[in-house]
């Protein structure tokens, strides 16, 4: 079970796109202000990272989505699409931002700060 991201009505909710933009087992990728995102559906749950992998800043997003992880493109490691928790490897957890759906629109709320260096993906 994940952790639950903490959601409030202050926060600033970005708008991303409709709903079934993003089907069921695929990722989608949105930037907003610095913020480089990647989300994904699966099944009831939808979920939004940083497209940046822990370890050494690989975008996520050119990796691969298979049984319930992301697949890192750079080195193989898999994060868990529930949690953002990496898998068989010991590497951080995703850094998971708040989403949902309202009136058939994918919306999402950044951190109000601006990226760290190593939380922008290598090839941006
Ligand atoms: S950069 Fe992702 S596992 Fe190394």
């Amino acid at each position: 079970m994940a952790d639950p991201v903490i959601q409030t009505e202050d926060q600033d909710w970005a708008a991303i796109c409709a709903s079934a933009e993003l089907g069921d087992e695929e990722m989608l990728t949105a930037r907003v202000g610095e913020w480089q995102i990647l989300m994904v559906r699966s099944g009831d749950g939808l979920s939004a990272f940083n497209d940046c992998c822990p370890h050494q800043s690989a975008r996520l997003s050119t990796g691969r989505l298979r049984r319930g992880a992301i697949m890192c493109p750079l080195h193989g490691a898999r994060f868990d699409i529930g949690s953002g928790r990496c898998v068989g490897a010991g590497y951080a957890p995703l850094l998971r931002m708040p989403i949902r759906e309202r009136n058939g629109i994918i919306e999402v709320a950044p951190p109000q700060r601006s990226p760290a260096p190593d939380e922008i993906p290598k090839d941006a």
